[in-house]
């Protein structure tokens, strides 16, 4: 059956290019272009001993330093190239099957390497790549090295792309015939009512010389209940792929849907001729319809339901883009409970686990492809999004592009048809557009709903001309706040971003957060609501954006380095736009109720207080005094100005007369203590759960400190800290480091629990100056290994050279010539043959000066298993060992000046007509 294995640890790792300069002589540029050899650090005997050890998912770009002169786009971070290694052993039994790798994410271009051959040059930075690597890898003791060159310094976006190896790596087993990587495609046709007849396609694969046959099942289950089944006989010439096609009758289904997101796995077994099971796959999917109508706008399961969504870019605060799959469903959940129904992903392909997390809570998923081309390789990307995602009942819209400034025009059209006819191809199951600003010309009138990012007055102009088209607000408001601004800076209110900072050198730049702050093309939340709720036609609106994300100070520059579009921070604390969302998104929903500020001010002052609620009415209380009762609309909400006074401000939501909902502040006195909220308490030990941890002050009462500032440190007893954040847009504190100032009172951490197979407990230290410590602690539930691919950290001479055997001892330490390709011949070690029987035999093979560059005199060892009557090892030129009759295990030791590279001579006479030779692999090291 099919293994697949995590490939995440055990990574080394170089910040920035690495200039090997080797390619100087004959021989080397001869062999630079043949079969696995490089003369960068892909090459196999690559000395990476002193690179750093890592983990993915890893975004190297967020733990460097900020610098006026690098791109405000990308966070003011310097943009890097870096490589990534990993020497592994693959285990004999899987030779003979097909090896994948799949690697779902780097950023931004990258080429991929195995044993020195290139196997991918992958320029997207946002759907994966898995390669086959079956031809290229050994099994038993030999080892494979695979190395990934990230070129970090291109850029496919105007906003934080991290830089790395930021989503998943696995390592894929699979028998000669299988099914295709993404080759399964659930797709349930509506017929009747609640019934369905669910289709699949399985693209299978035979990759082995010889014909195969087998048998396709396929059973679908709701929960553990079989609800529907089918099978079919297949047959696959060598080397053969095909699509096979399946229709189930399934009958009153339980669909999919916001409120009840309700899924259904499908269940694909591949058996070999005699019955045994070769390969499976097992598809979470779901049964619901979705279409675009002109006067409706969305219709989810044959009912309109308006798009109360955001858009999202990747990045989280401590971790930039390489973020934890569990934190990948603290966002998802965090959007849930603020009542958005859609979640856009701009502009590209996401982590596969945001789509998991939105099939799961019931949010619809716009799911967007990065680059507007129509070259063979961009088509390929498109492709390979949709055979990726087609399987989740939550995306329900493919949008092709964002803003692209040739959409209106012939060409802009014809790009989009050419998209769209490859997505048609492969499903025509959802609705496909993309998002266009300021017009619904060229590519629009191509659309099944035609996307417009803000423009409100465009919207409605677009509808008049074309009363027979769908409309949707694919992009909407980008309101601009900080949490707990106050007040705007005088910088934030030149609107215009980037180039006006003079004059405003001591600018705090800080944004209100009272909905009130918008650049010139965007609007309010409540503007923008109170728009599409007016419109039955209009299919919803996408806020720009849930969370903040680095890039983008708008309408800041440098020392801003995050954007502050989010309703939620970058740490996932709320804003007060999040909460006037989600008045708006919950409006006829649970009563919610939310007071701003804090109620923390000085005698004297008088507040600017609002009420957020979705109820009809709300009134206020200061110390048990009421300030007044008042209607409420959620596209209005109420301001009091309020005299300060200390203790608590009330507030009481009512509907239909009636309190329904209360909020409070309190006045906060000085801080005895850090409290540390965790997202999740209990963790899974496979070594890459996570969770996100609030740290906040609080007084004697518990009450929380709204504007403390204090550094907090942080230590956890197993596990790692993945990173810090505050949500401050002008914070230039690395990320990586376990410590953090609060800002506005909050400051988040992120951890990371260890592996463990028995469970165990860790505990959070958190340690702030004058203050107590604070622990906190996780437990961490048992889990089990599973199959372990071993790292090879022991170093082997890789590429031998052997002369012909001879009848005489040959002068084994001669000179070879540069040019000379010819006298010796490459060979490898182990199984394949490099034993002879008759006379005398010398082999060659070289390591690098970079290895012997440590330190003053190094000393070499070379271990080895030949057998031979007469055994020599000279090094450059001077014998440095002879024995006779060896066929135990051979260390050879030998001491050569710093920076030396070694040309390694081995002499072997055969013995008495045995296989002699060198044997296995030769381990070597270096100290
Ligand atoms: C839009 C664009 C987004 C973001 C946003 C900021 O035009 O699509 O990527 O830049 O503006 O308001």
């Amino acid at each position: 059956m099919r293994i697949t294995v995590n490939f995440d640890k055990d990574w080394r790792f170089h910040y920035g290019d690495v200039i090997t300069n080797m390619v100087k002589s004959h021989t080397n540029a001869y062999y630079a272009s043949k079969t696995g050899y490089q003369f960068n650090p892909a090459a196999r005997d690559f000395d990476d001993v002193e690179w750093q050890p890592v983990s993915l998912p890893h975004d190297y770009l967020v733990s460097t330093p900020h610098a006026p002169e690098n791109d405000l786009t990308h966070g003011y971070h310097a943009q890097e190239n870096a490589w990534y290694r990993k020497v592994f052993l693959l285990p004999q039994e899987w030779e003979g099957k097909q090896i994948l790798l799949s690697f779902e994410g780097i950023s931004v271009n990258s080429v991929i390497y195995i044993n020195g051959s290139v196997m991918a040059r992958h320029h997207s930075g946002y759907i994966g790549t898995t390669i086959d690597v079956t031809d290229r890898v050994g099994f038993g003791d030999r080892p494979n090295t695979l190395a990934v060159y990230v070129d970090g310094r291109s850029m496919s976006g105007w906003w934080y792309e991290g830089a790395g190896i930021y989503r998943h790596v696995r390592l894929i087993v699979k028998d000669t015939l299988h099914i295709q990587h993404d080759g399964v495609f659930v797709c349930p046709r509506h017929t009747a009512g609640d019934d369905f007849v669910t289709e699949l396609t399985v693209s299978l694969e035979n990759t082995a010389y010889t014909a195969r046959c087998g048998r396709l099942a396929v059973r679908l289950f709701d929960g553990e209940t079989v609800v529907g089944e089918g099978a079919l006989d297949v047959s696959l010439a060598g080397n053969e792929s095909t699509d096979c096609a399946l229709s189930i009758a399934t009958t009153a289904v339980h669909r999919w849907d916001i409120d009840d997101p309700h899924l259904y796995r499908a269940e694909i077994t591949l058996l070999d001729e005699e019955g045994t099971p070769i390969d499976g796959e097992s598809i979470t999917y779901g049964y619901r319809t979705v279409e675009a109508d002109p006067d409706r706008g969305v219709i989810l399961n044959g009912r309109p339901v308006k798009m109360k969504g955001v858009c999202n870019h990747q990045d989280h605060a401590g971790v930039g883009v390489a973020v934890p799959d569990a934190i990948q469903e603290y966002r998802v959940r965090a959007l849930k409970e603020m009542g958005a129904n859609a979640y856009r992903c701009s502009h590209n392909p996401p982590a596969p686990e945001i789509l998991d997390a939105c099939d799961r809570y019931g949010l619809v998923v716009m799911d967007e492809h990065r680059l507007f081309e129509v070259s063979r390789e961009e088509l390929s990307y498109l492709e390979d999004l949709i055979r990726r995602d087609r399987n989740h009942p939550s995306v329900i819209f493919w949008s092709l592009f964002n803003e692209e400034p040739i959409q209106n025009t012939p060409e802009g059209a014809a790009i989009f048809r050419r998209q769209r006819a490859t997505v048609e191809r492969m499903d025509r199951s959802r609705i496909i557009l993309g998002a266009m600003n300021g017009t619904a010309e060229g590519a629009g009138q191509y659309m099944d709903m035609i996307g417009i990012n803000y423009g409100l007055p465009v919207t409605d102009a677009a509808r008049e001309k074309y009363p027979h088209a769908a409309f949707i607000g694919s992009e909407s408001c980008s309101t601009l706040a900080t949490r707990g601004g106050l007040v705007t800076s005088p910088r934030g209110k030149i609107k215009n971003s980037a180039s006006t900072a003079e004059g405003y050198e001591n600018d705090p730049q800080i944004m209100s957060d009272y909905d009130e702050e918008f650049p010139s093309w965007g609007c309010s939340v409540r503007t923008c609501w109170r728009f599409t709720r007016e419109r039955p036609w209009h299919g919803g609106m996408f806020i720009w954006t849930g969370f903040d994300y680095r890039g983008e100070p708008t309408p800041f520059a440098y020392p801003s380095v995050s954007s502050q579009f989010g309703l939620m921070d970058t740490c996932g604390f709320p804003k007060n736009a999040y909460y006037y969302t989600k008045a708006c998104y919950t409006q006829d929903g649970e009563p919610m109720l939310h007071i701003a500020p804090h109620w923390n001010f000085a005698s004297g002052d008088t507040v600017r207080v609002v009420t957020i609620t979705n109820c009809e009415e709300v009134e206020l209380f200061l110390n048990g005094t009421s300030l007044g009762r008042r209607t409420n609309d959620v596209t209005e909400q109420n301001e009091w100005q309020v005299p300060f006074e200390a203790g608590r401000l009330s507030a009481v939501g009512y509907r239909a007369g009636r309190p329904v909902v209360e909020a409070e502040r309190r006045t906060a006195g000085p801080a005895v203590a850090i409290r540390l909220t965790p997202d999740r308490a209990a963790l899974m030990g496979d070594g890459q759960d996570a969770t996100t941890v609030a740290v906040t002050l609080v007084d004697s009462e518990g009450t929380v400190l709204p504007t403390a500032t204090e550094h907090v440190r942080f230590s956890l007893s197993a596990g790692r800290i993945l990173g810090t954040g505050n949500g401050d847009p002008n914070s230039h504190e690395n990320d990586a480091l376990p410590e953090r100032d609060l800002f506005a009172g909050h400051a988040a951490v992120l951890i990371e629990a260890p592996a463990t197979e028995n469970g165990t407990e860790i505990t959070l230290t958190a340690s702030a100056e004058g203050l107590p410590d604070a622990h906190l602690t996780f437990s961490v539930a048992p889990f089990a290994k599973g199959i372990i691919v071993p790292i090879c950290t022991a170093r082997y001479l890789l590429a031998f050279t052997a002369a012909e055997p001879t009848e005489a001892c040959p002068d084994y330490t001669r000179e070879i010539s540069d040019n000379d390709m010819n006298s010796l011949i490459p060979i490898s070690l182990g199984a394949v043959g490099d034993t002879f029987t008759e006379g005398w035999r010398f082999y060659r093979a070289q390591i690098p000066a970079t290895h012997t560059s440590r330190g003053g005199d190094m000393n070499v060892l070379l271990e080895l298993h030949p057998l031979a009557e007469v055994f020599a090892v000279a090094v450059n030129g001077r014998e440095v060992y002879r024995a006779e009759r060896v066929y135990l295990p051979q260390s050879v030791y030998f001491t050569v000046p710093q920076g030396t590279p070694l040309d390694i001579r081995f002499l072997v006479k055969s013995w008495d007509h045995k296989p002699s030779g060198l044997g296995k692999s030769v381990r070597f090291s270096v100290s």
